[in-house]
């Protein structure tokens, strides 16, 4: 089997798709919104540092782990650990990695869904169709599922296609637009008024909030989600890459338009939201708190568009759209998990196992729209804040311990001349340093 695995067509096709993995509702949604209510530059400092410090070595974890092993992650855990203690938790961190990628799936294709809505809204808004318009920008049960329904079949088709004609193609046309799409949101949003104050917000930091826990756990499972670490989806893009790329640089291209995008969107969305607030949108409570995650991007970014008319309704078009895209190229390699075990442990074909898989997840979406009060935010929290940091250390120290250290040390020379400077620091540092560090945060998160 393992001779028939796919690979990523060229270095490019890998960062493509990992990056389109990568950047996400988590860039453009999650982000910018959790540096506005974080104390704005603060926050991306915190954000920056983790990302660089921690996030950054357990990618190149999850990746050296996958072009190892060339399995998916259940196989690739049980592959490195020697003992069959060691084996069988790894067995248990690669499911528990399946069920947390899934569950993200179960939450993302619902968001996902309100951003197709939203795009179909400043559609039916231009044309006048009002109860239409309204009934895509009203929050109802009928409205979600069918949304996440469509969102959901374009993820299968995309995944029934395999990796070159699949994800690589899709992520290589989509995300150039992506960014371009960003960038001219931008130079729009910059020349209303409001929108330096929203700058100032962004780029001037507030240093009293940044040892906050509160602060740093959210930037931790923000920069984890953000880069797709702990469930498994880097670990399998790592296993379709030939052995001659050298990883630490391409990991390392991946982390730097991650966290690129993140702060370019950052630029769009905040000021925009300052745009808004001058054109009477309200953005904060009654307590000067900014309003809830959902509904800044869905209350605050449409009532800005409408106010500015035409033109605003075709940046809003294009902003929701450009999130569809985002979130596709993401939602895939999430799929890709739960249907790439199908398939090696299962021998299922992959056309089959992505309808199965995706049917499966469908029905996780159905249970939190249908519970939508007490289940959404739950599940994002313990799916993105903690499991994903948890499993994140799970792979460090399956890296740093478990693995054979020659075997270790001869993958990550693969490909890597020239690195010195990685090989030599990288094995220690994901040894002790990243689990103490994701360890202790971790604790004190849970007693904040
Ligand atoms: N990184 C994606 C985003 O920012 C989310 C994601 C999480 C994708 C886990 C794959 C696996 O939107």
């Amino acid at each position: 089997m393992q001779a028939t695995r796919s690979q990523f067509s060229s270095k490019l096709g890998f960062i493509m798709a990992a990056t389109g993995s990568a950047v996400g509702l988590g860039n453009i949604w999650g982000f910018p919104t959790q540096a506005a209510s974080n104390g704005g530059a603060a926050f991306v400092l915190v954000y920056l540092a983790l990302a660089f410090c921690l996030a950054y070595p357990a990618l190149m974890a999850e990746l050296f782990i996958g072009r190892y092993a060339n399995a998916n992650s259940v196989n690739a855990f049980k592959k490195i650990a020697a003992g069959s203690k060691s084996r069988k938790l790894g067995i248990a961190i690669g499911f528990y990695g399946i069920i947390v990628g899934s569950l993200i799936l179960g939450f993302y294709s619902i968001v996902a869904g309100w951003m197709i809505a939203y795009s179909l809204e400043t559609i039916a808004y231009v044309s006048q169709q009002q109860d239409i318009a309204t009934w895509l920008a009203e929050f109802s049960t009928l409205r979600n599922i069918v949304f996440c329904f469509l969102f959901m079949l374009f993820t299968i088709l995309i995944i029934a296609d395999g990796v070159q004609s699949g994800i690589e193609k899709w992520s290589s046309r989509l995300m150039p637009m992506l960014v371009i799409i960003i960038l001219i949101l931008i130079a729009y949003v910059l020349t209303q008024k409001g929108a330096i104050e929203g700058l100032k917000v962004y780029l001037v930091p507030d240093f009293s909030r940044v040892m906050n826990p509160k602060l740093l756990i959210n930037a931790l499972g923000q920069a984890f989600f953000s880069l797709s670490l702990g469930v498994g989806t880097m670990l399998i893009y790592g296993s379709y890459i030939s052995k001659n790329e050298n990883l630490p640089i391409l990991g390392g291209i991946v982390t730097l338009v991650d966290i690129g995008v993140a702060i370019i969107a950052g630029l769009l969305i905040i000021p925009a939201m300052y745009v808004a607030l001058q054109n009477g949108v309200q953005i904060f409570s009654s307590t000067g708190q900014l309003l809830s995650e959902d509904t800044l991007v869905f209350n605050v970014l449409p009532a800005l568009f409408k106010a500015l008319g035409t033109p605003g309704l075709l940046f809003g078009f294009a902003f929701f759209c450009l999130m569809v895209i985002a979130a596709l190229t993401s939602s895939i390699s999430m799929l890709e998990i739960a249907v790439v075990y199908a398939i090696e442990n299962h021998g299922i074909k992959r056309k089959q196992a992505a309808w199965l898989a995706g049917g499966i997840i469908f029905i996780i979406s159905l249970v939190i729209i249908l519970n939508f009060d007490p289940l959404f935010g739950y599940v994002i929290t313990v799916t993105t804040r903690y499991s994903q940091p948890l499993l994140g250390l799970a792979m460090c120290l399956f890296a740093g311990w478990v693995w054979q250290r020659n075997a270790m040390l001869e993958e990550i020379k693969q490909g890597a001349a020239g690195s010195e400077w990685f090989w030599k620091i990288w094995p220690i540092y994901v040894r002790y340093i990243c689990p103490i560090l994701i360890l202790i945060m971790l604790i004190h998160s849970f007693s904040a």
